[in-house]
């Protein structure tokens, strides 16, 4: 049939792009000749979530940016602004917050799904380790926004977590007013969150967001049985098990936005605040250096790592006991950076692993949410006992894994895709 005249004009500008620049490649590359394996299921919707609340993040940023004034006496009164008399900017406001705690949640997803399926497993390493430096920098991003609002809670929540680096022996006390910027938290500290949160940080993730789906790219996809598609070509070269990531995928996980964004909508309109745990109660009142909040907890998506911080409890080695807290919330962020090396199963996927692997994987996952709920709460002994405990099976996780992983009676994995 011959083409319509639309369709040659298009024909011909995607021919004179490709003569500029490889638009063609780049798109057959990455979307109509990239074979992801064909049983995706539920688990691989989270990466293309997280760059959608990525890009929500980005732009009601910028948005919030345009009428928010980082400055001690402006900051809170500009937040209060912006939710009264912008246009929309109580609903860009809350779309920016609830998107922090949605971006948790996927990320916190995403990353469940590669310990199930052995993502993390050669060739895959790196892409792990670009995740890994992904969280990090998303934490820190959480940490400096929070700041901005200077509600009361933002500006403790950060005094506690800043002092922690006072803990440090020796060079903790000037660090941590090099940190601060002055002797205690004030304007000028405000100023280089802003700057971080709005400029440094946001660059990082795109950068890292980016290498991270070049380096998935090279070495191909993982999928929920953890069977190398690439093992298995026909004579064109294309794996059997593999289908195009564009139009089938693309359409797939535009399913999986559209019922995300119902959801994700729900709760920026009815319930906002998520009663306290995405916008807590005292961040409706002013940063106050003289009234610290009755309960300092920060927000849901770092409780785990808090409460494993308060559960260091005694000096070690003349060392305080927040050093040693320290420590450990440090160590705990950063042990899943060393699982590609970790794990020595011969097969990739929970379901062919063993018994010992299943269990240990569920310990960690309900031992992390009572950690998070527990950070929520005023400690007590039978709480930082708990947390003691939890602690203690969330580093098991790990530590043991070179073990268990290796004497383990684990199933054969098919051939084929299942
Ligand atoms: C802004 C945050 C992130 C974005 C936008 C993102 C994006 C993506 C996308 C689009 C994919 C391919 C689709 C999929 O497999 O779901 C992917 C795969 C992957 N991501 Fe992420 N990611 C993020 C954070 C992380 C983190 C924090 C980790 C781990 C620490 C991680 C580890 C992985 C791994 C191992 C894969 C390959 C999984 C497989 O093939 O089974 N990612 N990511």
């Amino acid at each position: 049939m011959a083409e319509s005249t639309p369709d040659r004009a298009l024909t011909r500008l995607v021919a004179w792009i490709d003569q500029r620049f490889p638009l063609t490649k780049v798109v057959e590359e990455h979307a109509t000749k990239y074979y992801a394996p064909k049983n995706f299921n539920f688990w691989y919707y989270f990466g293309v979530l997280a760059s959608v609340v990525l890009v929500l993040q980005l732009l009601t940023g910028i948005w919030l940016t345009m009428a928010y004034v980082p400055s001690g006496d402006g900051a809170f009164a500009s937040v209060e602004y912006i939710m009264r008399d912008v246009e929309y900017g109580d609903i860009i406001r809350y779309l920016h917050s609830t998107g922090a705690s949605a971006f948790f949640v996927v990320v916190y997803l995403h990353m469940f799904r590669g310990l199930a399926y052995g993502s993390y497993q050669r060739p895959r390493e790196l892409v792990w380790l670009i995740g890994i430096g992904i969280f990090l920098v998303l934490m820190a991003e959480g940490f400096f926004g929070y700041l901005l609002p200077w509600g009361n809670m933002s500006y403790w929540g950060a005094q506690v977590i800043v002092s922690l680096v006072g803990a440090i022996p020796v060079i903790g006390e000037d660090l941590m007013i090099w940190v601060r910027g002055d002797y205690l938290m004030s304007e000028i500290t405000l100023n280089r969150f802003f700057a971080l949160h709005v400029v440094a940080l946001p660059l990082a993730l795109v950068g890292l967001v980016f290498v991270h789906i070049v380096a998935l790219h090279k070495v191909g996809s993982n999928n929920p049985d953890g069977v190398e598609i690439k093992d298995n070509k026909d004579e064109n070269g294309i794996p059997v098990d593999g289908i195009p990531f564009h139009p089938y995928y693309t359409v797939h996980d535009f399913q999986a936005t559209i019922v995300f964004l119902f959801i994700f909508c729900a709760v920026v309109f009815f319930a906002p605040e998520m009663f306290g745990y995405f916008l807590e109660k005292p961040n409706f009142e002013q940063a106050n250096p003289l009234k610290t909040p009755e309960l300092i907890a920060p927000v849901w998506y770092y409780t785990p790592y808090y409460s494993m911080l308060r559960a260091s409890t005694f000096p070690l080695f003349g060392l305080q006991a927040k050093f040693w807290g320290f420590v450990v919330m440090v160590a705990a962020i950063l042990m899943p950076a060393m699982l590609p090396w970790l794990d020595r199963s011969p097969v990739r996927s929970m379901r062919y692993k063993g018994l010992a692997s299943k269990v240990m994987l569920a310990l960690l996952v309900v031992s992390f949410f009572i950690l998070g709920y527990l950070g929520t709460i005023h400690t007590t002994p039978l709480t930082t006992g708990m947390a003691q405990v939890c602690t203690m099976i969330y580093f098991a996780y790990f530590v043991l894994m070179p073990w268990y992983t290796r004497v383990e009676r684990t199933k054969t994995p098919p051939e084929r895709l299942t």
